[in-house]
């Protein structure tokens, strides 16, 4: 191995050596969490993993349900979406959740989530069910999303208006 070779192998062994150290402000957060929660790099990772699992763009993000969610790109993701969810109460849209944390800060997003009802068919006992940890993660996330915070989603209508714009799948 030439000097300069094994100067990098060394330099990279020991950057991965000071990457693997707890930095204090990981151990206490660690501390902090207890119950079940999502664990990842980051707290923006752990938050693009529970809105994919937890299904929030079917109704947050037009055409993602319909298209099996290879539509529409990242960018695009919870702006809220115009394809309405009809029965007995009317007709609902998923709102544009860019715009909901862009109004509140964290703690009120966790008040919001723990508390929160609305129409149908918003999973509420689910989200409520949300550990504080991934309640966060979940904010934190979609407070970073890349592209604008859009439009918001069109108003509830009341039982026997028809929508105007194609049925939620
Ligand atoms: C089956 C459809 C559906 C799914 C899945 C869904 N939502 Fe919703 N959500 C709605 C609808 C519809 C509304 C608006 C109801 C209304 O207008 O009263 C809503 C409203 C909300 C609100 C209130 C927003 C505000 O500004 O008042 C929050 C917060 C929210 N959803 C978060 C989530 C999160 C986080 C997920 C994923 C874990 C999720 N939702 C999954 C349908 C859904």
């Amino acid at each position: 191995m030439s000097r300069a070779i094994a100067t990098i192998a060394a330099a990279s062994v020991a950057a991965l050596l000071t990457a693997c150290q707890p930095t204090a402000e990981a151990e206490s957060s660690a501390q902090a969490v207890s119950g079940p929660h999502v664990v990842a790099a980051t707290d923006i990772e752990a938050g693009r993993y529970i809105v994919l699992v937890g299904g929030c763009n079917d109704c947050h993000t037009p055409a993602y349900a319909r298209t099996g969610g290879t539509e529409p790109p990242e960018s695009e993701w919870l702006k809220g979406s115009t394809e309405g969810h009809t029965g007995p109460w009317g007709t609902s849209y998923g709102k544009n959740l860019r715009l909901t944390v862009a109004g509140m800060t964290e703690d009120e997003w966790v008040e919001k989530l723990a508390t929160g009802s609305s129409l149908p068919p918003m999973p509420w006992p689910s989200v409520k069910a949300m550990s504080e940890a991934d309640k966060r993660a979940v904010y934190r996330y979609i407070k970073a999303l890349p592209g604008d915070a859009g439009q918001p989603a069109p108003a509830p209508l009341p039982p026997g208006v028809a929508p105007p714009g194609p049925p939620a799948v």
